[in-house]
């Protein structure tokens, strides 16, 4: 088992990566937390998968454990289910030492970690992450939401877990779609801060797509460290953690004008850093190595790298509709070259557009 600290003054905890941790995810959570209960929340689906696994751990430290199952789905992230669980863990009685266990993708970690932070003002949470995409990005760093009619991850807190348990064998069962998706944010990682990991990706792919447990551990620590020294130098995302945005200000454009159905989001990502490395380079910061570089990459991770048929108008005002966009100015990361970007904060429009139409 690897063992990495995120360093938040008092709100630090570890992310522990490794084979076979769901097994201990009682004991390694009783080294940090004295529940008076715990709470599983999870999808039907991930119980029936690994249910008794975490529970067989749970049950050995005495723990009165009960399970809340929430609908799979980005729908899932909204008030409404927030609510049902609310209202299930007062029929349980939890006080403000019942803990969460978040075991899931994203939807799941997003949901948990929203209800952890507002349920009587704040419970502890952990978060057992089972896609690629959460054990590499969502479950670390304290982004908790709920979607609202009107915008994606609009109500939400930043509140940290107690501890991440990342269990790479859960990736076994993941759908190929799903790992290839969490393979984009880990090719993020690479453009904006890691040279040596974006080589990695490009000599190791055929193994990294067989789940080559030595290639998945290098590739997840390597992406968790970078996470983690980004939010420990802007937990709140006042300017430096943006660079983990790169691909995602035209990404999330994809998907909201796609009706978040054509595209998962790591695809949608996949083709929004291909065009954010294009325009870097039609603005003459980085060579043209780059973006071909970067599609390649993508190409050969068998995610979408193509803009699809969207209306220029329509990507504009959908741009200036992100939670980002502050004072009607598009904010944008661009590459300068592997590993490296720069965050912009004010990208005229204009050159967007003349971007999507080369
Ligand atoms: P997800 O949570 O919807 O999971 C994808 C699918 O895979 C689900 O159907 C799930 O049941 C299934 N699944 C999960 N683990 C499995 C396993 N081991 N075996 C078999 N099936 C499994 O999707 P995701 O990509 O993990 O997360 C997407 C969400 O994460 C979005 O809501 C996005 O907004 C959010 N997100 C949050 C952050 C953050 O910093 N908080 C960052 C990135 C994305
Ligand atoms: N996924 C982007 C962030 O955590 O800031």
């Amino acid at each position: 088992m690897q063992r990495l600290n995120i360093d938040l003054g008092e709100r630090s905890y570890d992310i522990l990566l490794g084979s076979g941790l769901l097994d201990r995810v009682g004991e390694l959570l009783s080294q940090v937390l004295q529940p008076s209960r715990i709470i599983l929340v999870t999808h039907p689906s991930l119980f029936r998968l690994y249910g008794d696994k975490v529970l067989a751990g749970l049950k050995k430290q005495g723990w009165a454990t009960d399970i809340i199952e929430v609908p799979e789905g980005e729908t899932s992230k909204s008030l409404q289910q927030a609510d049902i669980i609310y209202d299930r863990l007062l029929d349980f009685n939890c006080d403000r030492k019942s803990v969460l266990i978040a075991l899931g993708g994203g939807v799941i970690g997003d949901l948990t970690g929203f209800v952890a932070a507002t349920y009587q003002r704040g419970i502890p949470f952990v978060q057992v992450p089972t896609t690629l995409l959460s054990q590499v990005d969502s479950s670390v760093g304290g982004k908790t939401a709920v979607n609202h009619p009107k915008g994606k991850n609009m109500i939400g807190a930043f509140y940290q877990p107690r501890m991440v348990i990342a269990d790479l064998d859960t990736l076994q069962t993941l759908p190929q779609n799903e790992f290839r998706a969490g393979l984009a944010e880990v090719i993020k990682y690479g453009v904006i801060s890691d040279a040596s990991l974006f080589d990695y990706l490009e000599n190791n792919t055929a193994k990294i797509l067989q789940l080559d447990h030595e290639c998945l551990a290098y590739i997840i620590k390597t992406s968790c460290s970078i996470k983690a020294e980004v939010v420990e130098k802007d937990e709140r995302e006042s300017h430096y953690r943006m660079i983990l945005n790169f691909g995602h200000t035209l990404g999330h454009t994809i998907e909201a004008l796609t009706g978040y159905s054509q595209f998962i989001h790591g695809e949608a990502v996949a083709i929004g850093m291909v065009q954010a490395a294009k325009l870097s380079q039609q603005l003459e910061k980085c060579q043209d190595e780059v973006p071909k570089r970067l599609r390649k990459l993508i190409k050969k991770c068998g995610l979408p790298s193509q803009w699809p048929d969207l209306d220029s108008k329509a990507v504009i005002e959908c741009l200036y509709h992100d939670k980002k966009t502050m004072n009607h100015k598009i904010k944008f990361i661009l590459v300068k070259e592997l590993g490296s970007v720069e965050i912009v904060e004010d990208m005229p429009e204009a050159d967007i557009l003349k971007m999507l139409q080369s």
